[in-house]
């Protein structure tokens, strides 16, 4: 069965549960019992669901400012299913639906070692940013 990539398309806070807490193993307080459905209505410009037959197999959250900047987080992909493009899809379709929603620029922050995925593959181009731990 062929990958299926759905903007804004139906999910349970369940599954996204899962699939993040296998994406990030590390646990964050109240990891699990996050309520994604809620958030993403609320604050995100939308996201992206990638199903094989039945099962999510993929999801990006793509939040913004309501006008220009859209920002790609929590770009995830279950294990078994890696490799085999999902990633790269699901932030396609994220910089497609930015891109028509009047987005003029797609952001995301990554550890160096993703550097391969996401300039490389999604086609990101290289910038400073910065970033602060907040207690
Ligand atoms: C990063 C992630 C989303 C990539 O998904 P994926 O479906 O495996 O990615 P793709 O198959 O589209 O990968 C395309 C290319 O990107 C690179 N790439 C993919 N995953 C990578 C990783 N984890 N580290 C480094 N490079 C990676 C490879 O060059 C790959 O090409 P190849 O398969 O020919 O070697 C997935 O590994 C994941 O969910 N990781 C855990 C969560 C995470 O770190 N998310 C990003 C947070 S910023």
């Amino acid at each position: 069965v062929a990958v299926t990539y759905e903007w804004r398309g139906h999910f349970n806070d369940l599954e996204v549960n899962q699939l993040h807490g296998q994406a990030f193993p590390i646990q964050v307080p109240h990891e699990g019992e996050r309520n994604w459905v809620d958030l993403v209505h609320k604050y995100s410009l939308g996201w992206v669901v990638a199903r094989d037959d039945a099962a999510l197999v993929g999801f990006v959250n793509v939040i913004w400012d309501g006008l220009t900047h859209a920002w790609i987080q929590d770009t995830m992909v279950a294990q078994p299913a890696r490799g085999r493009g999902v990633g790269t899809h699901l932030v396609e379709v994220a910089r497609n639906q930015a891109a028509a929603a009047g987005c003029t620029w797609l952001h995301v922050d990554f550890g160096e070692d993703l550097k391969r995925f996401y300039i490389d593959s999604c086609g990101f181009a290289p910038t400073s940013a910065g970033l602060i731990a907040l207690p």
